[in-house]
């Protein structure tokens, strides 16, 4: 029996470990080489329908941080261990009618593993859920098993796409009834970090008919300015923009939005993505109740993988079998969510004397 295998919105996955949209999931190429390496699924890049040109430089740095001089930074140096990615780039550069015929001969050589698209039109008028419904449809024509909805790529010009709409309900639902009127696979919403108004967000994306909400897509944030050189550590032209941060450092934030949803939807389903490198990530994302995990950062600084995490999903998997047959579990659902009820107010947490009051006088 395989331990690994996990029903996630009603998918069979052979193991919970997927590969985020992003640079590994760009290409056939790519994901053939991702499944053979041994990944559960991927998600796709995001694909659109209009061309994209990515800044004249690089697209996505790789920050680490040292003992000695342990300053954030892209500079290498001796003794530094990793410590997030920064990204500016748009989402994929390929057609929609390049992406079709590969992504049947990948669901047609990997009929096991689970094929998600990641698609992103506009919103605001019908034209533009138009968009969606011929990118959703086409995507499910071309036989993949569900679609994921980027609702919150943190670089977009553009005020109805991406991580601008974190807020906007009426474009979540729109969007979200657009695409699952055309489709009947499920339909993953991957949202924002950047809001405070998450849960909302995610309760009208599951009542429009959302199967999972993915999260977190990276933080919006600045790269670091070299102090000598008064540069960024990117830019084009002496000029930057707001790009995403992930990998290790936003480990503790995605699952602090992780939790907010798991304990506000507990039986709802949950992919959870930030920061995860090994077993000990991924491990923290199910305890807070999510049912499937994404990566991308931890797979692309992989050496020799091509970017895809060869040795990764190889460790993830052994740790994963290795620690549920330890611990005489069956499968990931004896402990997944067992945070959950561990995460409470701040005034449940006993105090040395009773004399809490929340930092503030209570009145008499
Ligand atoms: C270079 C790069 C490109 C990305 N492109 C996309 C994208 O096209 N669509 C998307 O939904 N997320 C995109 N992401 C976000 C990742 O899918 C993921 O949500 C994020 O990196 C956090 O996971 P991690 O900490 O494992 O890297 C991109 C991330 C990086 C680093």
């Amino acid at each position: 029996m395989n331990k690994l295998a996990t029903t996630f919105t009603g998918l069979e996955f052979v193991n919970p470990f997927v590969l985020a949209s992003a640079p590994p999931t760009e290409s056939k190429r790519k994901i053939l080489k991702a499944f053979e390496s041994g990944w559960g699924g991927v998600v796709t890049k995001t694909i659109g329908l209009h061309p994209v040109e990515n800044v004249a430089g690089p697209r996505t740095i790789f920050q680490r941080a040292s003992e000695t001089k342990p300053y954030v930074s892209r500079s290498k140096r001796p003794d530094t261990v990793s410590h997030s990615s920064w990204n500016w780039e748009l989402i994929s550069d390929q057609p929609l009618d390049v992406w079709l015929p590969e992504l049947e001969e990948i669901k047609n050589t990997y009929p096991d593993r689970m094929l998600i698209a990641s698609i992103m039109a506009g919103a605001g008028s019908e034209e533009e859920m138009d968009n969606w419904r011929r990118l959703a449809t086409a995507c499910v024509d071309a036989g993949c098993d569900a679609l994921e909805l980027n609702l919150s790529c943190p670089h977009m010009d553009r005020k109805d796409m991406g991580a601008h709409i974190a807020d906007d309900e009426v474009i979540i639902r729109s969007i979200l009834e657009a695409v699952t009127g055309v489709v009947t696979v499920p339909v993953w919403a991957k949202l924002t970090p950047a809001t405070s108004s998450l849960v909302d967000a995610a309760r009208v994306a599951y009542d429009a008919g959302a199967s999972a909400i993915s999260l977190c897509n990276t933080f919006p944030s600045m790269p670091l300015m070299d102090p000598e050189t008064m540069k960024f550590e990117v830019e084009v032209d002496g000029l930057v923009s707001s790009g995403g941060l992930g990998g290790l450092a936003i480990v503790n934030q995605a699952l602090q939005c992780v939790s907010d949803l798991s304990r506000a939807f507990p039986d709802q389903p949950i992919s959870g993505i930030g920061g995860i490198k090994g077993f000990h990530e991924a491990f923290n994302f199910i305890a807070h109740g999510a049912g499937n995990l994404q990566i991308c950062t931890a797979a692309m600084e992989e050496k020799g993988s091509g970017g895809v995490g060869v040795k990764l999903i190889q460790e993830l998997k052994d740790d994963l079998e290795d620690y549920l047959t330890r611990k005489g579990f069956a499968s990931l659902e004896e402990f997944r969510g067992i945070a959950r009820s561990r995460v409470v107010e701040h005034s449940q947490i006993r105090r040395k004397s009773e004399n809490y009051n929340g930092g503030y006088e209570k009145s008499a």
